[in-house]
């Protein structure tokens, strides 16, 4: 696998390719981290679809399949570490390595910081930092065997910024892109890459609800004036995923039509 500079070579354009590239994808089953897979697919990849109901992940097993990629359902819950370690085996046994692995999982509390109950923060910190960090470090174990890794963290906007209701979501991000710079430090000479993908409000089921009654005020906070739709990312996954961003880590991509430039 690329290591090094692509340089000035003609061929940037082959630099963004995953052909040969193994991921794995957590959140597969619906919203962004469906649309990741797909889109890491159509660059090459084969693609692990990862949540705990493996049967939402059925039909997106058969369009990566129509893509010309090999793609498996692993039904994991991400908060037990112990089963974050046996999708580790898995993928070892059946692919034999690991190249990306894109953390999309989460569970959001929309809820004042007064009205927070133990157990809502438990479950959100659990599978959203938790689990990510633990996915970082057991699945990141087989990038370190091969000195080689891309590892994408959905963080946001609001790990910059925040809104009443956010309190615990906000810190969530905050500490997934400051995690992010914590990992690349640490695995930079293993040749582990960690960035982090941050999106501002982007059009997904988990948020069907919140945008039904919001949109129209996030939008004007956003200069590019309109909110993301999941397409709207897969280039940015691409770039981080792929050897074309082999110099890049530590980072935090926003792509979020200005949000965070508008304070
Ligand atoms: N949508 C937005 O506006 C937005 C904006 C910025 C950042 N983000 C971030 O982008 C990522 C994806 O967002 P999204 O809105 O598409 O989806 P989401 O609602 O945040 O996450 C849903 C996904 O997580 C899986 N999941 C939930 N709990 C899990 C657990 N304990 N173990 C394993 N999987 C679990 C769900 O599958 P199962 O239910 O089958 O387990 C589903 O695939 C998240 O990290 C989110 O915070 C989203």
């Amino acid at each position: 696998m690329s290591q090094t500079s692509t340089g000035s070579s003609p061929d940037i354009l082959d630099s963004f390719r995953l052909d040969g590239r193994v991921a794995i994808v957590t959140g597969a089953s619906e919203g962004i981290g469906r649309a990741l897979s797909l889109g890491l697919a159509a660059a090459g990849a084969d693609v692990v679809v990862c949540s705990r109901d493996k049967s939402k992940l059925e039909g997106l097993v058969a369009e990566i399949g129509a893509l010309g990629r090999r793609a498996e359902a692993y039904s994991i819950d991400l908060s037990h570490v112990d089963q974050i370690e046996g999708l580790r085996e898995f993928v070892r046994d059946r692919f034999g390595g690991l190249h990306i692995l894109v953390n999309g999982a989460a569970y959001t509390i929309e809820a004042l910081a007064w009205d927070t109950t133990e157990p809502e923060w438990n479950k959100s910190l659990d599978t959203s930092l938790k689990g990510t960090f633990f996915a970082c470090t057991i699945l990141g174990q087989l990038m370190r065997d091969a000195g080689y890794g891309k590892i994408i963290n959905l963080s946001s906007t609001f790990a910059r910024s925040t809104i009443p209701t956010r309190s615990v979501y906000s810190a969530i991000k905050a500490a997934i892109s400051h995690l992010t710079e914590s990992l690349a430090v640490e695995w930079g000479p293993e040749g582990i890459r960690v960035n982090s993908l941050a999106p501002t409000a982007v059009r997904t089921p988990s948020r069907a609800e919140y945008l039904a009654k919001f949109e129209d005020d996030v939008v004007k906070r956003i200069p590019l004036g309109r909110i993301a739709e999941t397409d709207d990312l897969l280039a940015a996954a691409v770039y981080l995923a792929s050897p074309a961003s082999d110099f890049v880590t530590g980072h935090t991509l926003f792509v979020d039509g200005g949000f965070v430039a508008n304070g």
